[in-house]
């Protein structure tokens, strides 16, 4: 056979044996046994051997093979992968529901047509696809960028590596979501075998499919056998579509797989039953679910609800309930929180819920304590809050021995400085501040972690034993830690000491609102500290700026203005960032948001609008670099009536400010 007899024949193998994947992996309904499918398969490694030339990356001999990688690359998601709001209850159901249609400004008796899905209990991916062929793949990450995990993707049969383009004309681009998930069947064999090994089983599917996703060398992923449900597009060239259920129809043609429990349903009514029926359902599929996922069906829609934060207003994760188990409480013991608060812990007898071994679960506070009522020896039932985060949900008090048990109380002074308490509201407070050793760890803690200055590989033990050795007396001094200083500490090597050096030096050129994410000011979360950042540009500008002038800024009430404040009053935490600065912290600064259409100017709006949501339209102005307020008063520039401005629109007119309609609202950020 020549070269190009053998082209030939290695593409009429590779489109047959496609075919039976598809059969096989994607419809579950194969047409061929097993040995002749082998056959097919060995007659193409032959082919491919003897004319190396001819293989292709999308070959279906390709799935395995690559050699392991030292590290994961990142890839940048073009459109962010958000995440989801939750519902456990039917009452939250309901109240996104009216959400919804408030926003759009409907009827409350308006039925609005959801998809309605399984939530897959696994790991978000991106898969891409250039003119039909898979590209690159990766996690979902931090939702901006994730980790490069092309060639663990390969291995999972049911991605294909050439699209189907029998059915769909395929785009020349296209990134494609789902959920890679280990079915439960795999997930059993693979413990099974872990533990024959005398390894550490894997404590749930979940965990076993990040982990076998997660793998650097990608021959031990194949041996995995994932599976994936897509559930969304991000980027893609081409086509337009009007629903969801068009979009999946679409993904469904190209060959990839998608999940044949979705269903269309009116109101939201029926997406309840959807939840409910799903519920039911769980126990007898092949894979893990905590939920289900309702997605407004209409694009459009979809559209101008838009997103808030991290997550569409146009999506909701309703929860199944959770599972419970019973154990003992073993101790209550206090602990201290980044501000001072002091929580109540349960230590239980570890049990298994759902697969997680659950050991402790915090109480909030004393009410909490009193009101649940639990004391060191009773009985009690644990779930986990949306499969996730233990928590006691009830005391069998029946259970409790007949000369009873003692009572929990919250402790007189700090269980770790004993400094005095200071009651403020339903929360305990410890007076010591930063110089209450477990204020400072957590401090620490959040100033390394992910979201603020990103420290990669400073674990909580690590700040334990800088704190506790007196290495690190504030943030500042985790830039002064030298080779020496982590060598003379126990358990630090050459390589791990140098490996911690060198990200805390990566770490000094932070953005703007990390740092003052980072800050721990009390009420400043990631949101507030991006507001903060926009409005004034530099961290000097924030430090100075008194109340009245945080409280102006959208988005900022008065509590958040006087804890901003006090921080920046306190003199310690001005020499701290002084200090980081000398040591050599570079303090951003960022160009306020120019040149949009809307810049510097505050639009108030009152009515309704036709084109646009209250929400929708505020989103816009601040896109545009303007502000929206939310009360008439003499900042205000331009005042956007719809039909119908109530009071509003009364008071802006004795106040003298300029009114606008929604078309002149529209000409002026260009819709
Ligand atoms: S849609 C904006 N659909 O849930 C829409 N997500 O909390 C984002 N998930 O990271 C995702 N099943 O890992 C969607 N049918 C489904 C899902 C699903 C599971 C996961 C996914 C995502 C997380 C969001």
């Amino acid at each position: 056979m020549d070269e190009k007899e053998a082209r030939i024949e290695i593409d009429r193998l590779r489109k047959e044996i496609d075919y039976h994947n598809y059969r096989y992996y994607i419809l579950d309904s194969p047409v061929i046994t097993d040995a002749e499918y082998d056959r097919l398969m060995r007659c193409l490694e032959g082919l491919e051997r003897e004319f190396p030339r001819l293989v292709t990356p999308d070959s279906p001999t390709q799935r395995v093979g690559a050699e392991p990688l030292p590290a994961f690359g990142t890839i940048k998601h073009t459109v962010p992968m958000l995440s989801l709001n939750n519902a456990f209850t039917e009452e939250e159901a309901l109240e996104f529901d009216s959400r919804i249609k408030r926003n759009l400004e409907l009827d409350g008796s308006v039925r609005i047509e959801y998809a309605a899905e399984p939530k897959m209990d696994g790991l978000a991916v991106e898969l891409v696809y250039e003119n039909g062929v898979f590209i690159k793949g990766s996690t979902r990450g931090d939702g901006y960028v994730g980790e490069d995990v092309t060639q663990n993707l390969r291995t999972v049969r049911s991605i294909p590596l050439k699209l189907r383009h029998d059915l769909i004309k395929l785009p020349r681009y296209m990134e494609v979501r789902g959920e890679v998930f280990l079915p439960l069947e795999s997930f059993k064999r693979l413990n099974a075998e872990k533990e024959a090994k005398g390894e550490a089983p894997f404590a749930n599917p979940r965990n076993a499919a990040a982990g076998s996703l997660r793998q650097l060398d990608p021959r031990v992923t194949a041996t995995r056998p994932l599976d994936i449900f897509c559930y969304g597009l991000g980027a893609i060239e081409g086509p337009a579509f009007t629903t969801h259920l068009e979009t999946l129809e679409f993904i469904k043609k190209t060959g990839l797989k998608v999940n044949p429990l979705v269903k269309v349903v009116d109101g939201i009514d029926e997406a309840l039953k959807y939840h409910d029926g799903m519920e039911e359902k769980r126990g007898a599929l092949n894979y893990e679910i905590d939920g289900v996922v309702l997605k407004v069906n209409r694009l459009d829609l979809q559209e101008r609800l838009g997103v808030i934060t991290r997550s569409p207003r146009w999506a909701l994760a309703y929860k199944f309930a959770p599972k419970q188990e019973m154990t003992r409480v073993k101790e209550i013991v206090v602990g201290v929180g980044r501000t001072g608060a002091l929580t109540p812990v349960v230590f239980l007898e570890p049990v298994s819920v759902g697969g997680v071994t659950i050991e402790r679960a915090t109480l909030h506070n004393e009410d909490e304590v009193r009101r649940k009522d639990v004391r060191p020896g009773d009985f009690v039932i644990v779930q986990r809050a949306g499969d996730v985060i233990p928590e006691v949900a009830e005391v069998l008090k029946d259970r409790r021995p007949a000369e009873g048990l003692p009572e929990f109380r919250m402790p007189g002074q700090c269980p770790e400085c004993g400094s005095a308490i200071e009651r403020v509201g339903a929360i305990h407070y410890c007076t010591g501040g930063l110089s209450c050793p477990a204020q400072l760890k957590e401090s620490i803690r959040h100033f390394a972690s992910k979201r603020a200055f990103d420290i990669e590989g400073l674990g909580a033990m690590h700040v334990d034993q800088f704190v506790e050795s007196g290495l690190v007396k504030d943030v500042a001094d985790l830039f002064l830690l030298t080779m020496d200083g982590l060598l003379a500490l126990e358990r630090w090597g050459e390589k791990s000491a140098e490996n911690l050096i060198n990200a805390i030096e990566r770490s000094k050129n932070p953005t703007l609102e990390r740092l003052i994410y980072a800050l721990g000011i009390k009420q400043v979360g990631e949101r507030t500290a991006r507001v903060l950042a926009e409005k004034f540009g530099d961290i000097r500008a924030l430090a100075r700026a008194a109340k009245e002038e945080l409280e102006e800024t959208f988005e900022i009430g008065p509590e958040t203005a006087a804890s901003i404040v006090d921080f920046f009053a306190e003199r310690h935490n001005m020499d701290v960032l002084q200090k980081l600065e000398r040591a050599g912290v570079v303090f951003p600064k960022m160009e306020k948001k120019k040149g949009g259409r809307c810049e510097g100017k505050v639009f108030l709006f009152t009515g309704s609008l036709k084109s646009f949501s209250r929400d929708g339209a505020r989103d816009l102005v601040e896109a545009e670099g303007g502000e929206a307020a939310t009360t008439v008063n003499k900042k205000v520039d331009y005042v956007v009536a719809g039909a119908e401005p109530g009071s509003k629109y009364e008071k802006a007119k004795k106040m003298g400010l300029k009114i606008i309609d929604e078309e002149e609202f529209k000409g002026m950020v260009g819709r």
